[in-house]
């Protein structure tokens, strides 16, 4: 078993972040939505890793990953040199997965378990199979808005998939597919029997329709736990909250001061000074950073080296080497690298900006 991670992508939902960084590189947690994704298919025992790059983002991805020794597996990067869909991505993959059945995973995509029980039940439905052996194992989750996802219907009885459709203005049924599939090598016959969609792109989903339109049988599994879809900014907020209300625990490598408290499940990463302040769990502190004269609430993960001074942050997401200072009060929030905000002191109540691109500010 192989596994192909998609982290291509231009990301235009998460401009201005996506100018300067790749979406499956922004942290929840302090840590890449992507090094998630690995934890898991290497939980899973996959070992070999074909990675699916665009251009734009294709080095930093890269950079980020390396050569997968972090993991203990093996990782190969696959140029897809246009968005053609995740279909194209096979596609472009296929010389890479060969003959083996693969995971695939979209490096955006955060759940709640990991895959090892999907991967699992899959490699047993197929070695007892015989020629009823699945070619696909989906994952799908009820949503309250079907329309922005694949959408599946299945047998009452069986439970096994009876169709799919792509984004549905009139969805069939609340069940959305999750970023996670399981392959035959069949899919690639399947692939080329298809044509691109109304938005341009060889649609996966219809791909697996067509595998079922082959007679071949698509397995489903609901996942009962959570599933982020990290596209857009209240995305990334909502997945930092639940991955820190899961996994963070109280770890005070840095220095908290005398006058400061620190409440709850925090993580204060090695060289990083808590002075004056009260930090309240769950909440990351990176390395090098500095919370000075601040309210630090739940639900925050501060980059490494980023300077908090005079202010009180609460439920959001800060990035490395920024300086906030002064400014109040900060929520629902998602500030990327490097960035200054602070209070003018002559007085005056303008505000001055030095904004980039599609940058958001609600004052
Ligand atoms: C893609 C798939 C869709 C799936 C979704 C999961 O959508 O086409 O079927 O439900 O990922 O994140 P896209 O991100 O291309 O809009």
């Amino acid at each position: 078993m192989k596994a192909l991670i998609l982290s291509g992508g231009k990301g235009t939902r998460l401009r201005p972040l996506t100018y300067t960084t790749a979406k499956q590189l922004l942290p929840v947690a302090n840590k890449p939505i992507l090094f998630f994704v690995a934890d898991q298919i290497v939980q899973a025992g996959i070992r070999e890793i074909g990675v699916i790059i665009s251009p734009e983002t294709g080095e930093s991805i890269r950079a980020a990953l390396g050569d997968g020794q972090r993991w203990g597996a093996s990782i190969r990067y696959i140029l897809q040199d246009r968005p053609g869909g995740l279909a194209h991505a096979v596609k472009t993959a296929q010389p890479f997965l060969g003959e083996d059945p693969f995971l695939m995973f979209l490096g955006d995509n955060l759940i709640q378990g990991g895959v090892s029980d999907l991967v699992q039940d899959f490699v047993e439905a197929r070695a007892g199979g015989g020629s009823a052996a699945p070619d696909a194992a989906i994952l799908l989750k009820p949503v309250p808005d079907p329309r922005q996802f694949g959408v599946a219907v299945l047998d009452s009885a069986s439970g096994r998939v009876e169709r799919l459709v792509e984004k549905p203005k009139d969805p069939p049924s609340n069940l959305a597919l999750v970023g996670v599939y399981l392959f035959s090598p069949r899919i690639h016959q399947a692939i080329a029997r298809i044509q691109p969609s109304w938005r341009g792109e060889l649609e996966i989903t219809d791909a697996i329709q067509e595998l079922l339109d082959m007679g071949a049988r698509v397995d489903a599994r609901v996942l009962a736990g959570w599933w982020l879809d990290t596209g857009k900014k209240d995305d990334i907020l909502e997945a930092n909250r639940v991955v820190l209300d899961e996994y963070c625990r109280q770890s005070i490598q840095g220095e908290v001061d005398a006058e400061s408290h620190i409440v709850g499940r925090v993580e204060v990463a090695a060289g990083a000074r808590i002075i004056r302040s009260t930090v309240r769990g769950p909440a990351v502190i990176g390395a090098g950073a500095v919370v000075e004269d601040c309210f630090v609430g739940p639900f925050s993960a501060i980059g490494a080296g980023t300077h908090l001074c005079h202010l009180s942050l609460e439920h959001s997401v800060v990035l490395e080497d920024c300086m906030l200072s002064g400014v109040g009060r900060i929520e629902d929030s998602l500030i990327g690298r490097n960035v200054r905000v602070t209070r003018a002191d002559d007085g005056r109540q303008a505000l001055r900006l030095f904004l980039g691109d599609d940058s958001q500010l609600a004052v």
